[in-house]
């Protein structure tokens, strides 16, 4: 392994994680053998070593939940690949924040845990998800719109109004000339039954998310000529990452039983995996969008 910067153990224990699927005996292994084909084009093969060269001196960010932790862990895995036979790279942790550091063309992908995105805090009520702000925090009672308190208000509500939050943060504090926004849409959950016994694709046709309607919807809204919040500042393009339909047909895709004795996995993904895909979507995205 390389070098290794302060707490830099707590970033391998995730990477040796994301190795389990092998070692805990999942027999088939056809879930390691799919490339996505979009009909309309051919996806650029991904070159770890041309990713890190046009992002030399950039940090790439992944914010969310354990489904955004697993897409670092397969990016990073996939850069990895690329320092072989001699391991140079850094890792460390600071805060919520963990980050692998390549270091020859000193591009630093990072993972901050943000499960929600906008802030939940301690009020005398309960823990809160603040869905009118973003600044740092996790674990909630209840929700908090602003003016009211919510014990059980719908969750898709919620998040529509917790999407807007964040649209509204992006566009008053990114600068697009220095940063470069993507917004991974939504990871399909698998039923189990269905997971516990997949070991191909499925074709069967599913209804989109309705999760994924609203990230549409909050996408579309900011999709205007202008800044949409803050007439004054410069319009910040937010960048679709569109895997659900492609994740949709992946149910064999999951840890499944393969965890341990006592969990069933069927919402995280194995690595390597369906992940890298998504990995490699967003290098065909950074391709097409700039020039360097
Ligand atoms: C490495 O990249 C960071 C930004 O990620 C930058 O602040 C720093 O100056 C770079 N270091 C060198 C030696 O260019
Ligand atoms: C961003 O870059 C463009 C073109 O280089 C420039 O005209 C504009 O002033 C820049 N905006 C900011 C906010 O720096």
């Amino acid at each position: 392994m390389g070098a290794l910067g302060t707490n830099g153990v707590a970033v391998l224990l995730l990477i040796a994680f994301v190795q389990y699927q092998l070692r805990n005996g999942r027999p088939d292994n056809y879930y390691l053998k799919y490339r996505w084909q979009p009909s309309a084009c051919n996806l650029p093969r991904f070159d770890g070593t041309d990713f890190l060269k046009r992002n030399r001196n950039k940090r790439i960010m992944f914010v969310g939940d354990s489904i955004s932790l697993n897409q670092w862990q397969s990016l990073a895995c996939m850069l990895m690949e690329t320092t072989k036979p001699v391991p140079h790279y850094n890792s460390y942790r600071t805060g919520a924040v963990s980050t692998f550091t390549f270091l020859k063309h000193n591009v630093s992908v990072m993972f901050h845990r943000k499960a929600f995105l906008v802030d939940i805090v301690n009020k005398k009520y309960g823990r809160t998800v603040e869905l009118k702000s973003i600044h740092g925090g996790e674990i909630w009672d209840q929700m908090f719109d602003g003016v009211n308190l919510f014990k059980n208000m719908d969750k898709l509500v919620a998040y529509e109004m917790a999407l807007n939050t964040w649209a509204r943060w992006v566009e008053e504090e990114v600068d697009p000339n220095k940063t470069k926004v993507f917004f991974q849409a939504i990871s399909p959950l698998a039923a189990r039954r269905k997971c516990m016994k997949a070991t191909r694709p499925s074709t069967e046709a599913t209804r989109e998310p309705e999760a994924q309607v609203i990230v549409e919807k909050v996408l579309e809204s900011m999709s205007t000529k202008s800044n949409k919040y803050y007439k004054a500042r410069p319009k910040v393009e937010v960048h679709l990452l569109d895997i659900t339909r492609m994740s949709q047909e992946r149910d064999d895709a999951h840890p499944s039983k393969y965890v341990n004795q006592h969990t069933i996995d069927c919402l995280h993904w194995c690595l390597p995996g369906l992940p890298d895909t998504w990995n490699n979507l967003l290098y065909a995205h950074l391709i097409r969008l700039y020039t360097w």
